[in-house]
């Protein structure tokens, strides 16, 4: 099996290498959280063993990304429409080749294999940051739309990253639609402790792949990126929900099937 490294090897060593080519992985978590500089990292490692690559940006427009890779030394310019076409979904510029003047799931699948042909054969990451950003006004069709998604890129041969948001009040909502079609599931958290952020990943689900399980606290370093500090042994509740909210959320489920 071919498996792609994340570009940061420690993590790699927790899924038996890297992700398997073709995987459909769900990046997920609270804003502020490190999946989009998780993204970059794919990305630039993509670079680096020159594989084609694509980055869709709903969040943030392609100068913040450009900006963002450069704080850890990443030279995304250099590569730009040779072996890296970010596709910006924010600006909605009608005169940028490469931005998408409205964001829909069929619209970002054509600008996506656009690229592609553009950037010519041989293999291919694409990270879509965020999917949740396609389902925003419609929670109901987040699966059926990352199930799409997936079909429809699986033939164009990528591996992918889609970043998702998980927040307590959207959880229940849009974090599923992509994680019940994803190959991989990667988690990342935040938590305040003794009055400080921390910030932990968890690999929740890898096919394939006998992956690491426990929760591993993180750090995002000038210059370096995101940095593994060490599993967490402790409770669970430590890195958990608060018992308060996880009962609010249950109770809401319940009213909603009832
Ligand atoms: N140059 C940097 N040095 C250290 N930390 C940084 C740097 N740039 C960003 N960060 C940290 O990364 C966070 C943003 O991470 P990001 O991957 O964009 O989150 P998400 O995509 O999950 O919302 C910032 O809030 C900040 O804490
Ligand atoms: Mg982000």
């Amino acid at each position: 099996m071919i498996r792609l490294s994340t570009g940061i090897p420690e993590f790699d060593k927790l899924i038996e290498g890297g992700i398997p080519q073709g995987f459909f992985v769900a990046v997920t978590g609270e804003p502020g959280t490190g999946k989009t500089i998780f993204s970059l990292h794919f990305i630039a490692e993509g670079l680096r063993e020159g594989d084609n690559c694509i980055y869709v940006t709903t969040e943030e427009s392609r100068d913040s990304i450009v900006r963002q890779a450069k704080q850890f030394n990443w030279d995304f310019e250099e590569y730009m429409e040779k072996k890296l076409i970010i596709i910006d979904a924010l600006m909605k510029e009608k005169e940028d080749e490469w931005s998408l003047t409205e964001l829909n799931a069929e619209e970002l699948v054509n600008k996506v294999i656009e690229a592609k042909q553009k950037l010519g054969t041989g293999r291919a990451r694409l990270v879509i940051d965020s999917v949740s950003a396609l389902f925003l006004d419609k929670p109901a069709m987040a699966r059926k739309i990352s199930y799409y998604l997936k079909r429809v890129l699986n033939k164009w041969k990528f591996t992918i990253y889609a970043t998702s948001q998980y927040a307590i009040t959207t959880s229940q909502a849009f974090g599923f639609g992509v994680e019940h079609v994803a190959d991989g599931i990667i988690r990342f958290r935040r938590a305040i402790k003794d009055g400080m952020l921390h910030r932990y990943v968890l690999i929740e689900k890898m096919r394939q792949t006998n992956h690491d399980k426990y929760v591993w606290e993180i750090d995002i370093k000038p210059g370096k990126g995101i940095v593994l500090l060490g599993k967490i042994n402790e409770r669970r509740e430590d890195y958990a929900l608060p018992p308060k909210v996880m009962q609010k959320i249950k109770e809401a489920n319940e009213d909603k099937i009832t």
